[in-house]
């Protein structure tokens, strides 16, 4: 068994209202009350300190689903690393293949994302994964290394195992199709090999599966000896759902 604690991340994406997620978090808690995993509510930006302010003193921290990389200025609608810290956001989904492919995010964008999370204390979980084409095509493991490359390549060695990496194949999220736990432990495994090429503490590092994750195969996943957690979708939106995630880990 790995020393690396289990993180549990909640993807809302862009769904609860205020009420709707300090509804959640007064149900969810009681649930998880016995987990020593780290649990993670990605809330929108709108919901985040309702959520912060009554996680407090429990397993759970809060993480946003994006940010920007400069620390203020003339960037309107964005959110800085500053004011998500100022409501104790603890970590910051980026990259995330919605974000990619409907925003637009390349890796040269996401590089200085990354660095001005880390300089602001955030913990970046960073994603990364193949689309179906490039998965047929025999491309995956060159994806990913080029995104990782692109995205963390500025990092010194120290900070490297400080980023969690996910990995969420395109052609599984929100599709109800899962990787097969072969494809999620080969995956990882590769993504752990690159990171020790580039000079991180790879045994250090936490690498999540996301996609289609829920609780009749987050114990499978889970349980695979380079899956140190999972990012989760749909089935992060109903506390009992999640909370059978959780403590399946
Ligand atoms: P899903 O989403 O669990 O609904 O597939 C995962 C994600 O997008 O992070």
């Amino acid at each position: 068994m790995s020393s690396r604690t289990p993180y549990i991340a909640a993807n809302w994406k862009m769904h609860k209202t205020t009420r709707e997620a300090a509804e959640f978090t007064d149900a969810l808690l009681p649930r998880i009350a016995a987990t020593r995993n780290d649990v993670v509510i990605c809330p929108p930006f709108t919901a985040l300190a309702t959520v912060a302010d009554r996680v407090g003193g429990s397993a759970v921290t809060v993480a946003a689903q994006n940010m920007h990389h400069e620390d203020a200025g003339a960037f309107t609608g964005e959110i800085s690393a500053a004011m998500l810290d100022d409501l104790d956001v603890r970590a910051v989904v980026l990259g995330h293949s919605e974000r990619r492919q409907l925003f637009g995010e390349t890796d040269e964008i996401l590089a200085p994302k990354v660095q001005a999370a880390l300089r602001a204390d955030l913990t970046p979980i960073f994603c990364i994964g193949e689309s179906e084409g490039q998965r047929d095509a025999g491309e995956t493991e060159a994806v990913l290394g080029a995104q990782l490359r692109g995205g963390l390549g500025g990092l010194d060695p120290a900070q490297l195992s400080e980023v969690i990496v996910a990995y969420e194949p395109v052609w599984a999220i929100g599709t109800g199709r899962t990787a097969t736990a072969e494809q999620a432990q080969e995956a990882c495994a590769y993504i752990r090999s690159v990171i020790g090429e580039m000079g991180g503490d790879a045994a250090l590092v936490r690498i999540l599966y996301g996609g289609s994750v829920k609780p009749g195969n987050a114990g499978e996943l889970l349980a695979l000896p380079d899956v140190d957690g999972a990012l989760v979708g749909g089935a992060s939106l109903d506390p009992d759902n999640f909370a059978a995630i959780v403590n399946a880990a």
